[in-house]
């Protein structure tokens, strides 16, 4: 029987040069978790041992892991159809997990029991003065210069071959629920913004968004900073860095969080976002259509390329 999954864990790609995705990653805002031959594992400054797989060979996005309440509920979902049996997990932190292989082809897993690290340093938490809230009196405020700190990975976006189908699958195993639909027309369903179900404690408005695009690819995946401060210093450092800038710095509607998209070495997209929507079970799920899921409250408009 499915489970309710609590988080998103890491996405996990593939390239042929570890030490150029390090160094990307660290301009990105992440630490260095661990590194063998093969397999690069980065972690934010949250207490999860690592947020970011990459393993060696020829470029590509591989699958995520989410992350599930207990070892026992890995035991249950290891009765689902498809589902590995619950394994040793031999990597920083240890832990165990089930495997499927989605209607996609990615490889997803459910993860527990992974011993948490302790966390680093948070360097820019601004007090702020609004208009009309004035906080910060008497005091100078200077921004450290360099890259973000990535706190934690916070959502996938993948396309899938049939919407319904991958709907179905990632429901019914994960207890994901919809925070928001997205109509191509009356009837026709293009994808949705799915969450974790945690009952009454309050998640991100998205875990995972699926698009139905008739084909599998990936589209990005989204990684959480402190604050807006944190991310036009990321913006800046990636910038001097010269990194390939893809779409932002602007406020999405759907979810509300303030974003800014860049490419790794290989293209693949990497978003860094900031205040986003928290939701849980009082919140209906809503119907949106491709206008609202590519529109800005401010920002540049949504290119082409996104996620190509
Ligand atoms: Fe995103």
């Amino acid at each position: 029987m499915g489970i309710k999954v609590v988080d998103i864990a890491y996405p996990r790609f593939r390239a042929p040069d570890l030490d150029r995705m390090e160094a990307f990653l660290v301009d990105f805002g992440m630490v260095r978790a661990a590194r063998t031959n093969d397999t690069l594992y980065m972690r934010g400054t949250g207490a999860e041992p690592f947020i970011h797989v990459t393993e060696r060979g020829d470029p590509a996005f591989l699958g995520f892991a989410f992350l599930a309440n207990s070892v026992e509920d890995l035991e249950k979902l290891a009765n689902e159809d498809g589902a590995s049996a619950v394994e040793s997990i031999d990597a920083p932190g240890g832990g165990k997990q089930v495997r499927f292989t989605d209607p996609n082809g990615f490889e997803v897993s459910a993860i527990a029991g992974r011993e948490p690290c302790d966390e680093l340093k948070v360097i820019r938490q601004p007090t702020y003065n609004e208009g009309h809230a004035k906080r910060r009196i008497g005091e100078p405020l200077r921004i450290d210069a360099g890259p973000s700190q990535v706190i934690r990975f916070g959502h996938c976006v993948i396309n899938g071959i049939d919407f319904r189908e991958s709907e179905a699958w990632y429901k019914s195993r994960f207890g994901l629920v919809t925070s928001d639909e997205i109509l191509l027309d009356k009837t026709t369903a293009l994808g949705a913004f799915m969450r974790c179900d945690q009952g009454p404690r309050h998640v991100d408005h998205h875990t995972l968004f699926i698009i139905g695009a008739g084909q599998p690819g990936f589209n990005h995946a989204a990684f959480e900073v402190e604050n807006l401060d944190d991310l036009m210093a990321g913006n800046a450092h990636l910038t001097e860095k010269d990194h390939k800038h893809e779409w932002g710095i602007g406020r999405h509607v759907l979810g509300s969080q303030i974003f800014d998209y860049w490419r790794d070495p290989w293209g693949h997209t990497v978003e860094h976002w900031t205040d986003g929507d928290l939701f849980n079970n009082e919140t209906p799920p809503a119907i949106g259509n491709i206008e609202k899921l590519l529109a800005s409250q401010w920002g540049p408009p949504a290119p082409a390329t996104l996620g190509s």
